[in-house]
């Protein structure tokens, strides 16, 4: 399955005998022993990574998870958990991306890829107590959720831990083009995974724990099968305005327009999760902003930022347009690169939460999207401003989870050499016509 690639487990131990090299993450190597000597079950892992990675998960659509979560909420008598689903499903997803795909990619940096292999295995631990535990026992599923609570809080650093991780890859080793795409596949996959798992595990943990938030009664776990889009839409404009006229002492106007086929009298609204489509419009939000008061520091007034939000049969649209300057077409696909930012590095200590600068928004926004079946795209026309549309499916049976697959194709994908470019590259020297002259 894996070519000519040595086991997980043998990576593994070369990450470890590498950091251990390396002195001033001395400290950390021992906590890491320690780790090792006090988990016995450790020397499984391996066994257990090469056995679940032999699965594949399976999607969920929106309409599975509202079934799932009602029937689970609605009566006392708890629903098994499906075969294949959690928490059989985690351990799939969760082993695989780090330690099978990452090492080539981050060589550099054998700090983060510990701090994730270590983390990623000892989650994977955690769920392999519960493999032979049955769901319906009320205490193992108590048990089990506790578990995943403890899971989802230890990952939280992982998408800055990844960031500092590709920052200081950048420095050492510089950009070269395969780097870069590998670097960009990579982390679409693993941040699609992540998305995923933290989804399955918010699902869990908040049907589970019995309570209801009281805002949102009608919520089930964090999906809002009345989701008003136009909300939505107007509270990620408010934040991203608040850190906007911190920054800038001032910010664009709202103009929000609606066009719903269904029913032209009612407010558009859909099966989704809030917070998912709340980050999105955020980000484009903050961007748009800042390319606003950037463009127009001269001006006294600024243009408003436009956003229509359409409902058809099959999508379910938003189009946020600024006159912020916009951007070449040329530039336009670099803008989803994890390694592209046009704002000062920001310091990832600092307290005061950065208007941009990772370059995060646009990428991480657009797998926000795809994760169900939708997509975000970015028009734009340098010199006068940009529209952002996202693209969402406007049925919850249409919603299905986009999930990447660790296969033979996934990892001949980093195989793959930057071949001869099979179009002319254009000469910016002007031409030399002297051979061309009648004589
Ligand atoms: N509406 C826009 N108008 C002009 N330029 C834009 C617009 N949206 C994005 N950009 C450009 O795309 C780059 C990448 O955007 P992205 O949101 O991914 O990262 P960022 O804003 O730099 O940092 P952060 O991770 O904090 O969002 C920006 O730095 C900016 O140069
Ligand atoms: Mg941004």
């Amino acid at each position: 399955r894996k070519g000519s690639k040595p086991p997980a487990h043998e990576r593994l131990s070369r990450v470890a005998r590498s950091v251990a090299e390396s002195r001033s993450l001395r400290v950390f190597t021992m906590k890491f022993v320690r780790f090792l000597m006090k988990n016995a079950a450790l020397a499984n892992v391996p066994k257990h990574i090469d056995h679940f990675s032999k699965f594949s998960p399976s999607p969920l659509s929106m309409k599975q998870f509202l079934d799932f979560g009602e029937c689970a909420m609605c009566t006392q008598t708890r629903c098994p958990l499906p075969r294949n689903q959690p928490p059989w499903g985690f351990l799939m997803i969760l082993g695989e991306p780090v330690i099978d795909e990452s090492p080539d990619i981050l060589k550099g940096n054998p700090e983060v890829e510990l701090l994730l292999s270590y983390m990623y295995v000892q989650s994977l631990l955690d769920l392999l107590e519960f493999l032979d535990k049955s769901p319906e026992d009320q205490s193992i599923l108590s048990n089990f959720t506790d578990a995943l609570v403890k899971i989802r809080n230890r990952h939280n650093e992982v998408v800055p831990t990844m960031a500092q991780g590709i920052i200081e890859y950048k420095e050492t080793f510089g950009q070269d083009p395969l780097t870069s795409q590998n670097i960009q596949y990579f982390l679409d996959r693993f941040y699609m995974s992540r998305i995923s798992i933290r989804m399955l595990i918010n699902q869990h943990t908040l049907i589970f724990d019995g309570t209801t938030n009281p805002a949102h009664p009608n919520t089930i776990g964090s999906i809002e099968p009345h989701c008003q889009v136009a909300e939505v839409v107007r509270d990620a404009y408010e934040s991203a305005k608040m850190l906007c006229d911190q920054y800038y002492l001032g910010s664009p106007e709202l103009e929000l327009a609606e066009i719903n086929t269904k029913d032209k009298r009612q407010p558009i609204q859909m099966v989704y999760v809030p917070s998912h489509l709340y980050h999105m419009l955020f980000e484009l939000f903050k961007n748009s902003m800042r390319a606003t008061v950037e463009t127009h520091e001269a001006s006294r007034t600024l243009p408003p930022i436009k956003v229509m939000v359409a409902l058809g049969g099959e999508d379910l649209s938003i189009k946020m347009s600024d006159r912020g300057g916009g951007v070449p077409l040329r530039k336009i696909e670099r803008l989803f690169s994890y390694m592209y930012s046009t704002a000062p590095t920001p310091e990832i200590s600092s307290q005061r939460p950065p208007l941009a600068g990772f370059g995060y928004g646009l990428p991480i926004s657009r797998l926000y999207a795809q994760y169900f079946q939708g997509d975000l795209q970015l028009y734009s026309m340098e010199g006068y401003g940009t529209d952002a549309v996202i693209y969402l499916k406007a049925l919850s049976t249409d919603s299905i989870e986009k999930l990447p697959v660790y296969n033979k194709s996934a990892w001949r994908h980093y195989k793959v050499s930057l071949e001869a470019d099979d179009w002319c590259i254009p000469s910016k020297e002007p031409l030399n016509l002297a051979g061309n002259r009648a004589a």
